[in-house]
């Protein structure tokens, strides 16, 4: 039997936004018909960039029904997931550099409620993700080094997403794989054939002026076939 992978989903990540103007931000997002809306907490260790806490994100949940991928860039993230979960967060998706006990982490994650995902940067292998794949809803392949938005993508990550995608495929799962950095219209068509499913958009969402057609050009109208 072929397996189908996920269908294309567009997280606009709202880093890339006025920061004078979060709610104008979430409408945009609503208005594109993206499914996601990914959220950038830094904390200036992890990353060298501070952004906002878990009030920014109780403030916007009452502004939208969007699915919140909050993506937590701080040091030991378990000691403050509770904030962000109780703030409105769908998916928490944590950095594996970060947190010692990944296990337990994204289990206590999905104990929540909540879908757990969990992030790597671009020196990181995917290798070191495999004992925790049945453990995970999303993998997030970082295509830049974290901490700003408006990077160019690494091309050599979209071999990592490649390896990740064979890794989910020979491992039965369904999990999501997502890219974050650098990601357009060309390169998260790159990104889809190396199998990912999540694109996180930061500046080439909101520097578009056609962020309905951007957005229904890359989440398509259905499944197609894994080409892992
Ligand atoms: C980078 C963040 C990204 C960022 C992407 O550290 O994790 O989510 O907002 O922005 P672009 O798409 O501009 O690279
Ligand atoms: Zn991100």
């Amino acid at each position: 039997m072929i397996k189908k992978m996920n269908k294309a989903i567009v997280s606009p990540s709202i880093l890339s936004a006025d920061h004078a103007n979060f709610e104008k931000a979430v409408i945009e997002i609503d208005a594109s018909g993206a499914s996601w809306l990914h959220m950038d907490i830094m904390d200036g260790s992890f990353v060298p960039n501070l952004t906002f806490g878990p009030q920014l994100v109780h403030a916007l949940r009452k502004k939208t029904k969007a699915f919140f991928d909050v993506h937590l860039m701080i040091t030991q993230p378990s000691r403050l997931f509770r904030e962000f979960a109780d703030a409105g967060a769908d998916a928490i998706t944590f950095h594996y550099e970060a947190e010692v006990h990944s296990q337990k982490f994204l289990a206590e994650i999905r104990s929540f409620g909540l879908k757990a995902g969990i992030a790597i940067v671009p020196s990181t292998p995917v290798s070191i993700l495999e004992e925790v794949l049945p453990f995970i809803d999303i993998a997030l392949i970082m295509t830049v080094n974290p901490g700003f938005s408006g990077q160019e993508l690494i091309p050599e990550c979209l071999e990592k997403v490649k390896k990740m995608s064979k890794m989910r495929k020979d491992a039965g799962l369904s999990f999501r794989i997502s890219v974050d950095g650098g990601i357009n219209e060309a390169t998260a068509e790159k990104a889809a054939d190396a199998g990912a499913d999540v694109f996180v958009i930061g500046s080439a969402f909101f520097n578009s002026s056609g962020k309905k057609g951007l957005v229904d050009r890359i989440q398509g109208d259905g499944i197609k076939e894994n080409p892992a």
